[in-house]
């Protein structure tokens, strides 16, 4: 048995939550392999909505099961919340919830350094969602980290106590002297609360699931252009984002990786700070916006909106290895005239079709190719079939210029609006 990946191809908040739902029937375990509570995936079903941030987005199926892998940090005051939510709506994550000990531990000390180390870059802030990720992965790289399994073992305040004490001792040198008694309790309690989940050497138990033919979704959080080794660096998160990372993030070895789903807007999205080539100032930005609902799901910052970048998805693509596209929020330019696609850069006069080393400093003009768009509601549609021809010529067109086939369409922001397309 294989195991597929489904991850973003631009900035985040593509619509993985949503399509992870969606496909998670074809499935026995849903895993998630890094990011932490940055993330915030929705989901929408049967009139209601979601917004996972640690937890995977295949706990609303089947009962399969649920990872969460190595590679994730995981912050337990914001775990306990959400596994609270879902409790008080009648999910019961205990049943079908499994956490790797090798996850990481985000400490209220891992936040306030990263509100710290935002201030001290003043204007050159990466615009973080403030949740300590930064610090956390900096830990774990720099083998100072806390992991959950560390919480199982006997010396586990002492562990805990030298880390805080080291937070400090940075966070004084930084001029910051934070009172955190009151978080500190809770986050110890919340660490309590935590133990009472079924804590896992996940590596195992991922590759014996396998051996035992067993399906596995691998469900990306954040996208290929915020990955801290190929995204718009330095304005990018701290994990690998990419299918590489699934391997590494779980313990799968490479040759295991099976269909990699890349997932994309019609059109581009970013929050926070960084690079944004195809970025609209203009009231067309504005109406994407408004249409899109583009508000962030974690942080409720506006997210800056643009066209689709076919530069940077081509790059995702090879980077990736998607062999399926799935295109998100169709919908969203249902009544535009027409539809621009940025097929080159011009750098210094210069057209390029390469994601180039740097896009920070650096004057890049897009080059766009003009689509007439296709004026039709299509969120009540039920197959493809019923889209209008130049959707269809849109599609067509994102194909060739991707070299990937788009097996699934997205009409809305519901479970039931999502077009499966018969493959050719
Ligand atoms: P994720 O982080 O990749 O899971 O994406 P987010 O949940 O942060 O952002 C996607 C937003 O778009 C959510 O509010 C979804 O409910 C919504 N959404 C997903 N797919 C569609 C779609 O096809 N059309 C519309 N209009 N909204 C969608
Ligand atoms: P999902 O999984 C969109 C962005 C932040 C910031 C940068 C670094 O919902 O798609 P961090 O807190 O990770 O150190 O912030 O990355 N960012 C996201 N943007 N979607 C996300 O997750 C994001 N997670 C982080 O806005 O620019
Ligand atoms: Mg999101």
């Amino acid at each position: 048995m294989k195991v597929d990946v489904l991850l973003g191809l631009q900035w985040g908040d593509e619509g993985k939550g949503k399509v992870v739902d969606v496909l998670t029937p074809r499935y026995d375990v849903v895993a998630r392999f890094q990011g932490g509570p940055n993330a915030g995936h929705t989901l929408e079903f049967e009139g209601k909505k979601y917004v996972l941030r640690s937890i995977p987005s295949g706990i609303f199926q089947d009962g399969q099961t649920n990872i969460i892998g190595n590679g994730v940090v995981l912050d337990p005051i914001l775990f306990r919340q959400e596994a609270e939510e879902l409790l008080a709506s009648g999910i019961d994550l205990r049943k079908v919830l499994k956490i790797s000990k090798k996850a990481h531990l985000i400490m209220p000390t891992h936040r306030l350094l990263d509100a710290a180390s935002e201030k001290a870059k003043g204007g050159a802030k990466i615009g973080t969602t403030g949740k300590g990720i930064g610090p956390t992965y900096t830990d774990k790289i720099s083998r100072n980290g806390l992991r959950l399994g560390d919480a199982l073992l006997p010396d586990w305040n002492d562990r805990y106590t030298a880390a805080r004490n080291r937070h400090m001792a940075t966070l004084a040198s930084m001029g910051e002297t934070p009172e955190i008694t009151d978080i500190e309790r809770q986050w110890l309690e919340a660490v309590e609360y935590l133990r009472s989940y079924e804590i896992v050497d996940s590596e195992h138990l991922v590759n014996k699931l396998l051996a035992e033919g067993k399906s596995i979704l691998c469900e990306g959080a954040q996208g290929t252009l915020l990955d801290v080794d190929f995204g718009s660096y330095p304005f990018v998160t701290s994990s690998n984002t990419i299918t590489a990372g699934a391997c590494s993030g779980l313990g799968v070895a490479p040759n295991k990786i099976g269909e990699v789903f890349g997932i994309f807007k019609a059109y581009c999205t970013r929050v926070g700070s960084g690079p944004f080539p195809t970025e609209l100032h203009d009231e067309t930005g504005a109406l994407i916006r408004n249409l899109g609902h583009e508000y962030g799901a974690v942080t409720g910052r506006e997210r800056r909106c643009g066209w689709i970048d076919l530069v940077a998805l081509r790059y995702a693509i090879m980077i990736d290895g998607v062999t399926q596209l799935i295109m998100m929020k169709s919908d969203v330019l249902d009544s535009f005239d027409e539809i621009k696609a940025c097929v080159a850069y011009r750098i210094n006069g210069v057209e390029t079709h390469d994601f180039p080393f740097s896009l920070d400093g650096v004057e890049i003009e897009p080059v766009y190719v003009t689509l007439p768009g296709w004026k039709t509601d299509m969120t009540a549609m039920k197959s493809e079939d019923e889209f209008p021809p130049q959707f269809v010529d849109y599609i067509n067109f994102l194909e060739k210029e991707l070299a990937t086939p788009i097996t699934i369409v997205s009409i809305g922001p519901d479970r039931e609006q999502t077009i499966m397309r018969k493959r050719k």
